[in-house]
């Protein structure tokens, strides 16, 4: 075996592979990167101007390294790179199953298993593949079983190398991460990675565990941030009925460091592709393994989370009661400085709130709405709107969903929105100052309404 990887190959060019990828071509200019994709379209935004995803910081470090030593190309070119590649990652998405044993729980792992099958096929000598995608604990059973039928004599070591960037902040988190994880039943493959890694992550950062662990703690450290979210979101419910304010009982309780303060911020609810798919895919597996107790506690963080959705889209529909009128909706990505709304608050905020017969316009300053529209399965009520200004004119109530910078600092007194309006803080980052001088109600989550 090679001691240092010098061709990469990954499968999989979305919101993990392309940026995972292209820091590794950056930080290592002597590694030749390739990223496959089955999606023409995404690998031909890859190449071109206009990225599939936003992250800041990603067209500088795609600009260093494409072209150079990182190449994204699409599947049929992918089996000849396939062959000289020492190391390989799968960076595929493992969504929820829809239908089969499991549905509505289980990671669905089609995407996973065609992966192990065309590296099978097209691999050549000695290959370690490399699971960057999350997966239920003992996946790699699956891939290993796979990877074992090539009939041309290929040797194949697996290990875990979950993602644990934040999409918003993902090539700070690459660059500097808080740790990298490898998981590998033997030594040499576990250091042939982490050799990669070394080039510009420190030593002490690098966790090696057996494959098992590994696997399990990514899911586990997404439940851990997700049942805070949902902790505070379930106080957030009392402050409101008892005149406590949650910002201030978190600042509290995340000022004992024994808690700390991040991921303690109440809002409307989390979103993104992973945290809801990666609870369930833990619930799945308590219940499969036979604990279904710690299945049931895991449950109730995605229900906490359902619940406080409904509950803010509730209560906008009760304020603006058979009058109807405009619901002007700010932000449709599930957080800031991201074009991903998967999973976002929005998407079932929008859906409830047409539902109620209420009039939607929407303004996102990243998110393509037609997109967003298919998506949620919204036909026909919502509108566009290009500007936060022609969003909130003539609105009747404004939920902020999203934490984008440029809606902390929306001058409310220059807007024509209905006299007594009421704006619904999702985020909890307006200043109750600035909306009471613009004569506007404001219920944020959580705290004392028009406090
Ligand atoms: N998005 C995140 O913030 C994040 C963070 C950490 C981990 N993860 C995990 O990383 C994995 C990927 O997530 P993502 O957000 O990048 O997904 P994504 O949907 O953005 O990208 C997956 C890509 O894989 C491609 N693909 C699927 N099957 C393929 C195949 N057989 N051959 C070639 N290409 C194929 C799809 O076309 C798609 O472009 C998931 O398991 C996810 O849970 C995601």
């Amino acid at each position: 075996m090679k001691p240092f990887p010098k061709k990469i190959i990954c499968i999989g060019a979305g919101y993990v592979g392309g940026p995972t990828m292209a820091v590794i071509a950056d930080r290592c200019p002597e590694i030749e990167v390739t990223v496959v994709d089955l999606n023409a379209d995404r690998i031909a935004a890859w190449n071109s101007a206009q990225l599939p995803v936003y992250e800041p910081g990603l067209a500088a470090v795609v600009g260093r390294a494409r072209g150079r030593n990182l190449f994204f190309i699409g599947q049929g070119d992918g089996a000849k790179k396939m062959a000289e590649a020492d190391l390989v990652f799968i960076s595929v998405n493992t969504p929820t199953k829809t239908e089969g044993e499991g549905a509505g729980k289980a990671s669905d792992l089609r995407y996973v298993e065609s992966c192990a099958q065309f590296i099978s096929e097209h691999a050549r000598g000695h290959t370690i593949v490399v699971e960057k995608s999350t997966m239920p604990v003992r996946a790699a059973d699956t891939i290993k079983r796979i990877l074992a039928q090539n009939s041309h004599g290929g040797s194949f070591e697996v290990l875990s190398n979950p993602e644990f960037l934040a999409e918003g902040t993902a090539i700070r988190d690459l660059e500097a991460p808080d740790r990298v994880l490898i998981g590998g039943e033997r030594p040499e493959p576990i250091e042939a990675l982490a050799s990669v890694y070394r080039r510009w992550v420190p030593a002490e950062r690098i966790i090696t565990t057996g494959l098992w662990s590994a696997e399990l703690a990514k899911l586990a450290a997404n439940a851990f941030l997700a049942q805070r979210v949902s902790s505070i979101n379930a106080l957030s419910a009392l402050c409101e009925v008892t005149g406590a304010h949650v910002d201030e009982v978190a600042r509290v309780v995340g000022s004992d460091s024994r808690i700390g303060p991040k991921f303690l911020k109440a809002s409307v609810g989390f979103g993104g592709s992973c945290f809801k798919k990666d609870i369930l895919s833990l619930v799945y597996l308590c219940e499969f393994h036979g604990v279904p107790e710690a299945a049931a506690y895991w449950q109730q963080v995605i229900e906490l989370n359902e619940w406080q959705k409904r509950r803010f889209a509730d209560q906008i529909i009760r304020q603006l009661g058979a009058a109807k009128g405009k619901v002007a909706v700010l932000g449709l990505a599930f957080k800031k400085d991201t074009n991903d709304f998967r999973e976002s608050a929005a998407l079932d905020i929008c859906r409830q709130l047409l539902a109620a017969g209420l009039e939607v316009v929407s303004y996102d300053p990243r998110v393509d709405f037609a997109a967003f529209c298919q998506s949620a399965g919204i036909a026909r009520g919502m509108q566009p709107a290009h500007t936060v200004r022609e969003a909130l004119s003539g609105a009747s109530a404004v939920a902020v969903l999203t934490e984008w910078e440029e809606f902390r600092s929306i001058d409310w007194a220059s807007m024509s929105l209905v006299p007594n309006a009421v704006i619904y803080d999702g985020r909890n980052i307006l200043d109750p100052e600035m909306i009471r001088r613009a004569n506007l109600l404001l219920h944020s989550i959580g705290g004392r309404d028009s406090d």
